[in-house]
């Protein structure tokens, strides 16, 4: 594999720098106290102060420069004021890397019962114990303040496709107002940022009305939300074309909940700088293995007496030294090796992923990296 660039030392201020462009494609580094993000950047989900069967060392040897918190869960439990008393959330999970966390309205959308969304915020009842709880934009930003978050999300409201034209511009209107609101509230905190979320569904002037005024913000980095939410990835790509011509190239953009390898990449090839999702690590917990070869289900019966390993190429070990046999038999026992080795795997091979990107780009050679990426997922062995 290539050389990956070192990582960046840490700097006092959040700063973001573009070292080389390949297209719409850029290779760079946020830097910040707690540490730098080379970007493209995967950012593993930690969503209840753990990256689910994996030690945080594990999570920073495979290269991963910042994970991401969940404002929604963490609040829940083990609840903010208490995480602030025990010195914040990277001393708690023991990751001294940069932390970025959702604010909590896509989760809530996504996970709580009864919820309910007016100008204010969103009132809904825990998943976990039923109580009831209020969230506005001003408290999102207070949470995660109390949390120690790096990089802050602004409260949105995020649609699902399919949905009509007027409850898309409503959500995106309402989210606009909610970044203007946390922005005050985030006031200025030099080693941190809070990155507003363009939304607008499946509409390119929405989206780029979006954009526009999320600009006028003049915010430290710009989310791309609202997608992966059930349209097609042409839909998807689409909408990212339309967005990022009007992002400024001198701030990181970030595409939220995503995605597969294949989604990755071609939206690092439209200018995506930031990427998170549960693909990797919850695909781990269910038999799947994402590998150079495309993806491999470890429940088919196909590899009981497969003694090769997953990628006898790879650094991981869990690619390298386990069989297909011997994972096939964890999964198929449901032991908690197989999570855990799956888990491993494919935050390895994303990491890989975007190392090879990160050095595509900086060699100007990224649409022959893509199309070898893509024959070696379409050549899958056997
Ligand atoms: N995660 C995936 N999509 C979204 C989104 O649209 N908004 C937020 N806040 N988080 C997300």
């Amino acid at each position: 594999p290539m050389q990956d660039a070192a990582r960046p030392e840490p700097t006092p201020d959040f700063a973001f720098r573009v070292d080389a462009t390949d297209g719409a494609a850029r290779t760079g580094a946020i830097t910040m106290p707690r540490g730098a993000i080379r970007t493209p950047a995967f950012m593993p989900v930690g969503t209840a102060a753990t990256v689910k069967a994996m030690y945080p060392e594990q999570v920073r040897d495979l290269g991963a420069d910042v994970v991401l918190g969940n404002t929604y869960h963490l609040m829940l439990r083990p609840g903010p004021e208490r995480m602030a008393r025990l010195g914040g959330l990277h001393r708690f999970m023991r990751w001294d890397g940069p932390i970025l966390t959702d604010s909590g309205g896509f989760q809530v959308m996504s996970l709580s019962a009864l919820r309910k969304l007016d100008e204010e915020g969103v009132t809904f009842r825990s998943h976990i114990d039923g109580t009831a709880h209020h969230m506005s934009p001003e408290r999102s930003i207070e949470i995660q303040g109390l949390l120690g978050s790096d990089i802050q999300m602004q409260l949105d409201e995020c649609v699902r496709l399919p949905a009509e034209p007027e409850a898309i511009e409503r959500a995106m209107r309402l989210s606009l107002r909610w970044a203007e609101r946390c922005r005050a509230a985030f006031g200025e905190q030099p080693g941190k940022a809070m990155f507003g979320i363009v939304q607008g569904g499946d509409v390119p002037a929405l989206r780029i009305e979006s954009a526009r005024a999320l600009v006028d913000l003049d915010l430290k980095g710009y989310a791309i939300g609202g997608l992966a939410v059930g349209e097609p990835q042409a839909v998807m790509l689409a909408m990212i074309e339309a967005v990022e011509p009007h992002l400024p190239r001198a701030k990181p953009r970030y595409l939220m909940g995503v995605g597969t390898p294949d989604d990755l990449m071609r939206s690092v090839e439209r200018g995506i700088d930031m990427f998170d999702c549960v693909m990797p690590t919850r695909a781990g917990r269910h038999g799947l293995a994402y590998t150079r070869h495309g993806r491999v289900n470890l429940r088919n019966a196909r590899h009981a007496e497969d003694s090769r390993p997953l990628d006898e190429t790879s650094a991981c070990p869990a690619a390298r030294d386990y069989s297909r046999a011997y994972l096939h038999h964890l999964v198929r026992s449901d032991e908690i090796l197989g999570m855990m080795l799956l888990t491993w795997n494919n935050l390895a091979y994303y990491q890989e992923l975007m190392a090879g990107l990160r050095a595509a780009i900086r060699t100007g050679r990224l649409a022959d990296f893509a199309a070898e990426t893509r024959e070696a997922w379409a050549r899958a062995e056997a």
